[in-house]
C-alpha cells in the first residue's frame, strides 16, 4: 500500500479511476431515476389494478383518464347514419333494376301493356315477400293477369345472376317505388328462400305460386 502510493504513476492513475467512477454516476440525474422509478410503480398500478384483468366485459377506460370518455354519438347522427344504409340498399336496388330489370319492366316499372307486367301498383311485388322472392329466384312463366291485362311471357330467374344482397336490394327498391310502398327485404331473408327454392328447376307457372307456403 506504501508502495503503491508512492509512484507517481498510480496516484494518477488512481485520481482518473475516480474521477470515471464520478463522471458515470453523474451521467444519470436522480431526479430521472426517481422519475422513471416512479412511472414504472405508476404503469404497475394500472396494470395490476385498473385493467380489470383484462376481461373486456369489465374494463371500463372511464375508470381511465379522469373518466374521459369519446362524446356518443347525437340521435340525429346515429339517425342519419340510419337513412344513410337505408339510401345505399334503395341506390344499390335502384342500379340493379336498371341494369337487370328495366329492360322489360321499363324504368318507370309500368312495363309494356300485353309484353311485360306492370311492377308499380302489382299485388307480386307489394304483397308476399316469399312468392316475390321465389319469382326473382327461378323466373315466371305462363298465363297472368296483373290489373286487368294478361300477359303469357318468360321471365328469367336470377338466382344464379344475382347474389343475396343484389336481390334484396332490389326488392326493397321495387317495393318502395313509383308509389308502392312495402317493408324492405332483408339479405337473410333471400338466403333462405335460397335455400327453400333454389333448388328448383325451371320458372315457376302462376298457378304454382297461389300455392306457395301452403
Ligand atoms: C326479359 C324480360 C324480363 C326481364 C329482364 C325481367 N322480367 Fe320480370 N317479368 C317478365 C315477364 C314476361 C313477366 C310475366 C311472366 C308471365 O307472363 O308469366 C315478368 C314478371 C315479373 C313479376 C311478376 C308480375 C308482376 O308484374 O308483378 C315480377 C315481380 C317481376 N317480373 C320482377 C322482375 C325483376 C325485379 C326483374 C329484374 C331482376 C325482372 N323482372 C326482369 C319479363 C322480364
Amino acid at each position: 500500500m506504501k508502495e503503491r502510493q508512492q509512484t507517481p504513476n498510480n496516484i494518477v492513475k488512481g485520481n482518473m479511476e475516480k474521477d470515471l467512477e464520478e463522471r458515470t454516476k453523474d451521467k444519470i440525474p436522480r431526479w430521472f431515476l426517481l422519475f422513471s422509478f416512479l412511472v414504472v410503480l405508476l404503469a404497475l398500478y394500472i396494470l395490476l389494478f385498473e385493467t380489470g384483468g383484462w376481461k373486456n366485459n369489465i374494463f371500463d377506460s372511464r375508470s381511465l383518464f379522469w373518466g374521459y370518455i369519446p362524446k356518443p354519438k347525437s340521435k340525429e347522427e346515429v339517425k342519419k347514419s340510419v337513412v344513410e344504409a337505408k339510401m345505399d340498399t334503395m341506390a344499390l336496388g335502384k342500379d340493379q333494376y336498371q341494369a337487370m330489370c328495366s329492360a322489360c319492366h321499363q324504368q318507370n316499372g309500368l312495363g309494356m301493356t300485353g309484353q311485360y307486367p306492370p311492377l308499380a301498383n302489382s299485388e307480386y311485388v307489394v304483397g308476399n315477400k316469399a312468392r316475390l322472392g321465389a319469382i326473382l329466384l327461378n323466373g315466371l312463366s305462363g298465363e297472368l293477369k296483373i290489373n286487368g291485362s294478361s300477359y303469357n311471357g318468360i321471365m328469367p330467374g336470377w338466382k344464379t345472376a344475382l347474389t343475396d344482397q343484389k336481390l334484396a336490394a332490389i326488392m326493397t327498391y321495387i317495393r318502395n317505388s313509383w308509389g308502392n310502398h312495402a317493408d324492405k327485404v332483408d339479405e337473410a331473408e333471400i338466403k333462405e328462400l335460397r335455400e327453400k327454392y333454389g333448388k328448383k328447376e325451371g320458372s315457376w307457372t302462376v298457378d304454382e305460386l297461389s300455392h306457395l307456403g301452403e
